[in-house]
């Protein structure tokens, strides 16, 4: 069975983004989304879950930036107990943890990343105060806020 989605990366396209899914045609968006770049919390989301939309997540890991310092390990050990061992997958499930989102589709030219991505697609999720306390993560070597 196919799908119909639409997609945008630029914020200046959400309010044509929104109309499209308004009109009841398509059954799937792609947007940007990760703890820097929040733009789609908004408006975009909500929208979306209630429609019924399912929402793949592109540049999950801010295009690469995100994803280059890892952040040092005590920065993390809060999070510990939802098992994840990398800052990559941390990110990830960051993402995954929100109930609107279905599915994120990091980039990768490495076979190693792809494997450590992959298993961050698997629960345990972080919970709403967990992941409202990661939130505050921005650059590898910041510490959450
Ligand atoms: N629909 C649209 O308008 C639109 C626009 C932009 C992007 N996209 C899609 O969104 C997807 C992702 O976008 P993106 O590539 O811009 O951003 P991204 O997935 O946020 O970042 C990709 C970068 O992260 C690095 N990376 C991946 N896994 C890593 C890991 N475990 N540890 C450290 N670094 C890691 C990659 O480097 P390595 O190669 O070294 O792993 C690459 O430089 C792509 O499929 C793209 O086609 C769609």
């Amino acid at each position: 069975m196919g799908v119909l989605g639409i997609t945008h990366y630029s914020p200046a396209a959400f309010a044509e983004l929104m109309r499209v899914m308004a009109t009841g045609r398509v059954a799937q968006i792609q947007v940007p989304y990760n703890v820097l770049d929040r733009a789609v919390e908004t408006e975009v989301l909500p929208a979306a879950a209630e429609r019924g939309l399912g929402v793949i997540v592109m540049q999950p890991l801010g295009v690469g930036a995100l994803a280059r310092r890892s952040p040092p390990p005590d920065a993390l050990r809060p999070l510990r107990a939802s098992e994840f061992h990398t800052w990559a997958q941390a990110l990830l499930k960051w993402l995954l943890s929100d109930r609107r989102v279905h599915c994120a589709i990091p980039a990768t030219s490495s076979v190693e990343h792809m494997r450590e991505n992959a298993l961050a697609g698997d629960p345990p999720w972080l919970d709403e105060d967990a992941r409202r306390w990661s939130s505050g993560w921005r650059r590898g070597d910041d510490r959450p806020t």
